[in-house]
């Protein structure tokens, strides 16, 4: 959907709203040389983010801004991916929802990752769900973010299994294990 052109990192704000592991993980991807795309701004909708310290550490720009007023926030982010000629968006373990206006301003140029294997377990408590159904695997998705929420078409999926001693908790942390190797393989297969 989004090609990249010449040899230029195409320009990338990663939207935030907790820890921040892919965060980093898309950070430290985005300084490999063949990586197609830079970091240049995180957002997060709240100061509370445990990832926002990665805007120190790698000296990238942040913009902090609650959604208590989402047509605001939204016109205020706008405007700043536009100063900042930002060309794409990564949404990392952000817990907001875009509104379609903002999405149409960036058809097709929105990605997600999500801790389940879509369209199965869209929203939150993915974890606890695929247990309590009793799934023999759970998973991870990247996909394009459209109006419709965790709908958009899927770039990349990883199923990872479930073991029987597992609980919500172990699970997470081996699906997010796996995010870290995802999100960087949806973002080379777009590009590239
Ligand atoms: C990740 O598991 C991500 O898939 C999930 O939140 C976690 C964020 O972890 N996202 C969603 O649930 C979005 N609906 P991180 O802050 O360590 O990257």
């Amino acid at each position: 959907m989004v090609k990249l052109t010449g040899l230029k990192k195409i320009k990338t704000a990663v939207f935030i709203s907790g820890t921040g592991s892919n965060l980093k993980n898309l950070i430290k991807f985005s300084k490999i040389k063949n990586s197609p795309m830079s970091i240049d701004l995180i957002f997060s909708n709240t100061s509370k983010a445990k990832g926002l310290r990665f805007s120190n550490q790698f000296n990238i720009k942040k913009y902090i801004s609650s959604f208590k007023d989402p047509k605001i926030t939204e016109a205020k982010i706008l405007n700043l991916l536009n100063r900042e000629a930002i060309k794409f968006i990564c949404l990392a373990g952000f817990m907001k929802i875009l509104s379609k206006n903002f999405i149409k301003k960036f058809n097709g140029k929105i990605i997600n990752i999500h801790p389940s294997l879509l369209p199965k377990y869209k929203g939150l408590d993915t974890h606890k769900k695929a247990i309590q159904n009793k799934d023999e695997v759970a998973g991870c998705t990247v996909h394009y973010v459209t109006a419709k929420l965790d709908s958009g078409k899927v770039i990349l999926q990883k199923e990872v299994k479930i073991s029987k001693k597992d609980n919500p908790t172990s699970l997470a942390k081996k699906v997010l294990r796996q995010e870290h190797k995802l999100y960087p393989a949806a973002i080379k297969k777009i590009f590239n």
